[in-house]
């Protein structure tokens, strides 16, 4: 058996355990973007593979794609997962650069993070993009998790529920039945990388409001959406926002970084009444 089987039966197990129990599933998923050497990721995932995790928090990582291998070689299974920055939207040929589907699913990865704020600003990725590279990541049994995400402007002019809409939308279009199996991660711009971040009011507003857009394509799949906050999170505000409801988890990027400010979060996290 391949690991992303092993992988997914131990997931799938753990979730039937927590839904048995009335807990649920929290996810701490780090995006390195184009940081981190071979040495420092080999360091990482060493002291992370020695943490101790609690059941119900779902760890991904995403290296750069070079270091998937060593994520693969040396992360145990049960208690952290990986995926890739991003996917190519063809399965193959002559695409120079590319990185297709079935080659991350060679490289064991479960996810793969797909229309961040950075992609879509640097790289000209549309929403069109995004949902096709979606499409293909579900082919592979890879899960896509789909940033999405507001300007400042957008903010301010109220427009942000539109904007927020049409890439929820052009997710939903080409994914069809397959969107609740898709994650999504809600990350302002103006947040990233600023240290600015919304309120817990204004999460949770965005939050919900992105839930019933998605239940709006899927009712039956209500309760299975799930959606990440991510935007300057770090040690001093993870606890105030992980209670916040139709909040899943976070995707986390300069604090996940550096091995000690990432398990002090999870530690965080772990805490009895946190979540
Ligand atoms: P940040 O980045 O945590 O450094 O703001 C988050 C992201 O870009 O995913």
């Amino acid at each position: 058996m391949e690991r992303r089987e092993i992988e997914q039966l131990v997931r799938t197990h753990m979730e039937q355990k927590l839904e048995a129990e009335g807990k649920r599933e929290y996810i701490i998923a780090a995006n390195w973007k184009m940081n981190m050497s071979a040495k420092e990721t080999r360091a990482f995932l060493k002291e992370l593979s020695d943490t101790n995790i609690p059941e119900y928090l779902n760890i991904i990582l995403f290296p750069p794609f070079p270091y998937l291998p060593a994520a693969q070689k040396m992360l145990r299974y049960e208690a952290v997962t990986y995926g890739a920055q991003d996917v190519a939207e063809k399965d193959k040929g002559a695409y120079t650069g590319e990185v297709s589907a079935a080659m991350l699913a060679d490289c064991g990865c479960s996810y793969t993070l797909i229309g961040h704020s950075e992609r879509r600003a640097y790289y000209g990725e549309t929403s069109d993009i995004v949902a096709r590279k979606a499409s293909k990541a579900l082919e592979y049994g890879i899960v896509p998790v789909i940033c999405i995400g507001e300007t400042l402007e957008e903010r301010r002019s109220g427009a942000y529920k539109e904007v927020l809409k049409g890439q929820v939308d052009a997710a939903a279009k080409v994914c069809q039945e397959k969107l609740a199996q898709c994650i999504i991660a809600y990350e302002p711009v103006w947040a990233i990388g600023t240290g600015v971040i919304p309120t817990t009011k204004e999460i949770e507003e965005t939050h919900r409001y992105i839930h019933d857009v998605l239940a709006s394509y899927d009712k039956h799949a209500g309760a299975k959406f799930r959606i990440l906050y991510g935007g300057s999170v770090n040690e001093n505000n993870v606890r105030d926002i992980a209670p916040v409801p139709f909040v899943d988890g976070f995707l986390i990027g300069g604090a996940s970084l550096k091995v000690e400010s990432f398990k002090n979060i999870i530690n965080l996290l772990s805490l009895d009444g946190c979540l």
